[in-house]
Order: C-alpha cells, then structure tokens, then sequence
C-alpha cells in the first residue's frame, strides 16, 4: 500500500506546541515531532477505545509488555524477558526516575554536549553535578560528522569534585543524528563498567533509520554491561505519538528494576490508558510498512536538505543524519555581524528552528532543523532562508 507523506495537515488550529508558539507567518521547523499522521492502524485501535466510551484506570498488560520485548528481539537479536520491560509516561519522566534510582545527591552526571536540552536539566532537578564530555565535530567540505573523545570521556568521569554515578547516553543522538558504532559502544560501555558507572540509553529515535544505518542498543552488547544498563524506547517519535506520552524502560537487572520502579513511584504514575493502546498495536509490528515508508520519505528530506545547504549556503555546515529528522547547522561562519542565527532567521526569513545554545557546549551558532514535515514545506522553509542569506549584508 503506497504511503503519502506529502500531505499538508493544517495544525494551526490544534494545541500544538511547535505550531502555536510563533506569529502566523513564521514557519515552524523546530520541536521535534512530526506533521504527519499517525500510521492507521493505531489511529483505528485508538478510535475503537473511544468508541468503547470507557476511560478508566488501565495498566500496562502482559501482551504489551510482550510486545516491546519481542520487539527488541526481532530488530536487534537483543534477548529481553517481558517482565524487565517497565511503562513510564514518556522518556523525560524515566530519565528523571532513573537517575532517582542510581544517583545521590551530590553524586555526577555524565552527558555529552551539544545535547538534547532536558540532559542538561537533569542534573538540577535531582541535585546531581554535571559532567560533561564534549562531542567533537569533524569537518569534511560542508559536512560535520561528530564523534566521541575518549580522553574527555575519560577525563569528565569523577570531574567536578563528584563520583560519576550516572552516564545518560542519546543514541541516537540528539541533535547531530548520529548513530554510535559497536565499537565506540564497547569503549564507552567498558569504561562506565570500570568506573561502576550505571548507564542509561535514550533510544528514544533508535527506529528512526535513515538509509542502511543500523541501530545498536548499548545493553545488548554483554550481559554485564547490561546489568548496568537502563533503556528507554518510546513508540512517540517513530510513529508520531509523541503528545499521548509512553515510554518503556527495559532493566532485565531485576535488584536495579526494583529500585526504579520505587524512585518512578516517587515522581511519576501511570501511563495514559490511550497510550498503551497506540504503544501495544506500534511494537506490534502491524505499522511497519508504514514505518519504511516514513524512514524513504526522511532520508529523501534529510538528503535534499544537505544538498540545498551545499548548493546555497555555502558558509553552513550541516550534519548527515543516519537517524531521526533533526540537522544540525553550524551557522559560525555567516556573516551575521554578531547576531544570533536563530534569531536572524526568525525575524529575516520568518523560519523558526531551535537555538544551538540550549544543547550546551558546542551549541553556540548553530540552529537545529525539524526535517520531519512534508517535502513541500520543507522547501518552502529553506527558500525563505535561502532569500534571507542572499541579503545578509
Ligand atoms: C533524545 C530525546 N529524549 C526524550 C525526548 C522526549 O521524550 P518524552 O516526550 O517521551 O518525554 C525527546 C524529544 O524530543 C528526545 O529527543
């Protein structure tokens, strides 16, 4: 069945964070969901419960928690029990929850900026200290590629005064779209291992592929390492559900589950009753046409947006995803006399991305851009930038 990601829905009328935000003349190219439906197949199990009438308490079902394990099975060859698997209501809540269960105050967080913001929220929230072992960006023509450090790694363990307690890895990450490698997996996996550092791994748009790039979870590579290991997927992002709020930590470490199940009873409660419909029919595997469908249509984006800035923006590099619909553009070198690329193309093309600096370090002069739309909007958003930059004066 042929699949139209070309579609315009017209979101202006919802309560849509990424479409409310700004004036009406402004494109919208930042918060990360997408302007595409959800596949149909959810949609209808979500309409039958509506049907139904009833909204009631609901808990997450053995059939569902089946479902994200022998999803973990079939994608990654990754043998997860069913009862490791642990409903939160979205990835953020379970990342709180989980450096609740690993980390004391006083205690270190290791990330590694430029990242996803909330990352950089964490430590503050539960009284770690953070840590950070900076990405570095390789540069090839127009292209950044960005890779892990292993000496800042090294270095950010126990700096700061704090034991490092926690390592919160995003792979895929967010925002370069990078995908770790087995090997670069293991040595970090090692070091947390030698440091007795707890790991956890935001998934989060490890379905996300783009092109032949293959995902590997960090708890699949030894069962030591996963011991260690808390990882959170969420059908949100792949399957653009991200408002219903549903994630999964998995911890086959039954002592360290225990704990986190304790530390999310503190903060957290259920999960939303439609959420674990729309989760239990996405790992089902029911949308997976669809799901290749979507991963054709982003490439397609991601390919032509890395083109269109090496045809026209010649000052700005920008990354080649091999997951999500997030490109990352170092802007450092336009002309902007000092301003803020953000917010030079907020009010010169009437284009909002993301501000570079609120991933951190390694953040400043650039914007992040949502690719996850249709290919005519797209475009338009990237004219308008295009004709901006040929009056930047
Ligand atoms: C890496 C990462 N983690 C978590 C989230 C948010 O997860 P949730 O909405 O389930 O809390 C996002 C959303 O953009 C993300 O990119």
């Amino acid at each position: 069945m042929p699949y139209d990601f070309s579609n315009h829905l017209d979101r202006t009328g919802t309560a849509s964070l990424k479409w409310t935000q700004y004036p009406k003349d402004v494109l919208p190219v930042w918060v990360a969901d997408t302007d595409f439906a959800a596949p149909d197949q959810i949609l209808d199990a979500l309409k039958n419960r509506l049907d139904h009438g009833v909204l009631g308490y609901e808990f997450p079902q053995a059939s569902l928690l089946k479902a994200v394990a022998d999803r973990m099975i079939k994608l990654y060859g990754w043998q997860v029990e069913p009862e490791a698997v642990v409903a939160t209501p979205g990835i953020i809540a379970a990342f709180n929850a989980a450096a609740w269960t690993v980390g004391q105050p006083g205690q270190g967080l290791l990330t590694q900026p430029p990242v996803y913001p909330p990352f950089l929220a964490l430590a503050g929230n539960v009284g770690l200290v953070n840590q950070f072992a900076q990405l570095r960006a390789e540069t090839h023509e127009h292209v950044l590629n960005y890779r892990i450090d292993f000496d800042d790694f090294r270095g950010a363990l126990h700096s700061n005064g704090a034991r490092t307690a926690m390592f919160l890895l995003c792979n895929p990450h967010n925002p370069t779209g990078q995908i770790y490698t087995r090997a670069e997996l293991q040595r970090v996996a090692e070091l947390c291992l030698e440091h007795e550092v707890a790991i956890v791994s935001d998934e989060i748009h490890s379905e996300l592929l783009l092109g032949e790039a293959r995902h590997i979870p960090i708890a699949s590579l030894s069962p030591e390492i996963e011991r260690r290991t808390i990882t959170l997927v969420a059908p949100s992002k792949t399957y653009n559900v991200p408002g219903l709020f549903c994630g999964f930590a998995i911890i086959p470490d039954a002592a360290l589950r225990e704990r986190f199940k304790k530390a999310s009873d503190r903060l957290i409660h259920h999960v939303s009753s439609l959420s674990l419909i729309a989760a239990e029919v996405a790992y089902s595997g029911e949308c997976d046409a669809w799901l290749a469908a979507l991963r054709r249509q982003l490439a397609a984006n991601r390919d032509w947006v890395v083109d269109f800035v090496r045809r026209n923006l010649p000052e700005v590099r920008i990354t080649v995803p091999q997951a999500t619909y997030l490109a990352w553009l170092d802007c450092n070198r336009l002309p902007l006399n000092g301003r803020n690329p953000y917010e030079f193309f907020l009010e010169h093309a009437k284009v909002a991305f993301n501000r570079g600096e609120d991933f951190g370090a390694g953040g400043e002069g650039f914007v992040r851009l949502n690719f996850g739309t249709t290919p005519q909007m797209l475009e338009e958003a990237m004219e308008r930038v295009k004709r901006s930059h040929a009056a930047i004066g």
